[in-house]
């Protein structure tokens, strides 16, 4: 018997050298020293054994379990180490490399222009109003004094989306609206940003879809003088306090008299040059008295109130302030062009 655990030792310890990992030894572990392994077939035998016999084999198979568990034991935590080892070298991170650099966003240019322009806006007393960019057809045309079949309404050629529904081609419906809820008492005296459409074919001038800033004010005493400081004052605070204004009459079926406003040219100061196609001048923004019709159809009597109002495209303010020759840049989002403007 001593013979057959001497040998089931060296078997084990054998077997325990050889394993690779930690399954295997486990395996080991199951097959020597588990309840079926052959050591405990061995003192299952015992009974066949002198008195004197007995505790000298029974200590014996004691120690050769205890030593085969120690070896299994020691060889556990060498395959534990290594493994860990491989991992930690796996997952090992160089903090000596460089970093990648994050690339940092800012403002779109037009988001930066509409806010500086409303800022400026707000200094002198107005308010920001706000509205739906799909738009009853009454809110667009028809309180602005343009009925349906109105042949001005072929200036803005619309996105409909019901008979009475469409893309709203301007941001006016918000000052009916706004005028609407004031039911008839001024002071109205606000400016209205926001996305407007219109079925035009895009190219270098032209965008389905561009940006306006209406505004409006109503109120008792309103006269065209008060537009055009007002007018002034923003081309002198976006452009330069070297430029002047003209205002030339021009048509809009919701102001009477109706004006376009130019500032004189950057490069030639007034005198003529080829960006101003000889003129001096660059046309800006329309604006005009409004139209009694409309002040009526929102509520106000036009012998009590009288207001002024103006539109303007903010990219084209902006292609004219900052030289950008396309307005498709402002929406192809080519970041080697806005970039160029995050500290504008
Ligand atoms: N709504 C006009 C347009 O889009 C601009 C405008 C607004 C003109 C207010 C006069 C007064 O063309």
């Amino acid at each position: 018997m001593k013979e057959r655990l001497e040998e089931l030792k060296q078997e084990a310890l054998q077997r325990v050298r050889e394993a690779e990992d930690v399954k295997q030894l486990q395996e080991v572990r199951v097959a020597y020293l588990g309840k079926k392994g052959p050591i405990t077939e061995v003192l299952r035998g015992m009974g066949k054994l002198s008195a004197e016999e007995r505790p000298v084999i029974g200590q014996l198979a004691n120690d050769v379990r205890g030593e085969i568990a120690t070896a299994i034991d020691t060889k556990q935590e060498q395959l534990e180490k290594v493994a860990l080892e491989a991992k930690l070298a796996e997952e090992s991170i160089d903090v000596t490399l460089p970093g990648r650099p994050v690339q940092q966003g800012g403002p779109h240019l037009l988001t930066k222009l509409i806010e500086e322009i409303e800022d400026l806006f707000i200094g002198m007393g107005f308010e920001i109003a706000e509205g739906p960019e799909v738009e009853q057809d009454y809110y667009n045309f028809e309180a602005l004094n343009l009925p349906k079949g109105h042949p001005a309404r072929d200036m803005q050629d619309s996105f409909y989306i019901t008979e009475d529904l469409l893309m709203r081609t301007h941001t006016s419906p918000v000052q009916a609206r706004t005028m609407k809820n004031h039911e008839g008492r001024g002071p109205v005296k606000i400016i209205c940003p926001g996305k407007v459409y219109r079925r035009d074919t895009d190219d270098a001038t032209h965008s389905h879809q561009f940006t306006q800033i209406e505004g409006l004010y109503v109120d008792k005493n309103v006269r065209m003088s008060d537009l055009k400081g007002v007018l002034d004052t923003f081309a002198k605070k976006i452009f330069g306090q070297n430029r002047e204004i003209r205002l030339r009459p021009s048509f809009f079926p919701f102001t009477e008299p109706s004006v376009e406003m130019d500032i004189s040219c950057k490069i030639c100061l007034g005198s003529g040059c080829s960006v101003c196609k000889q003129t001096g001048w660059i046309e800006i923004l329309g604006a005009g008295m409004v139209h009694p019709n409309v002040l009526k159809m929102a509520g106000f009597d036009p012998k009590v109130y009288t207001g002024f109002a103006f539109g303007m495209g903010p990219e084209r303010i902006a292609m004219l302030k900052y030289g950008v020759d396309d307005i498709r840049h402002f929406y192809t989002n080519d970041n080697r062009f806005l970039k160029q403007f995050h500290n504008a």
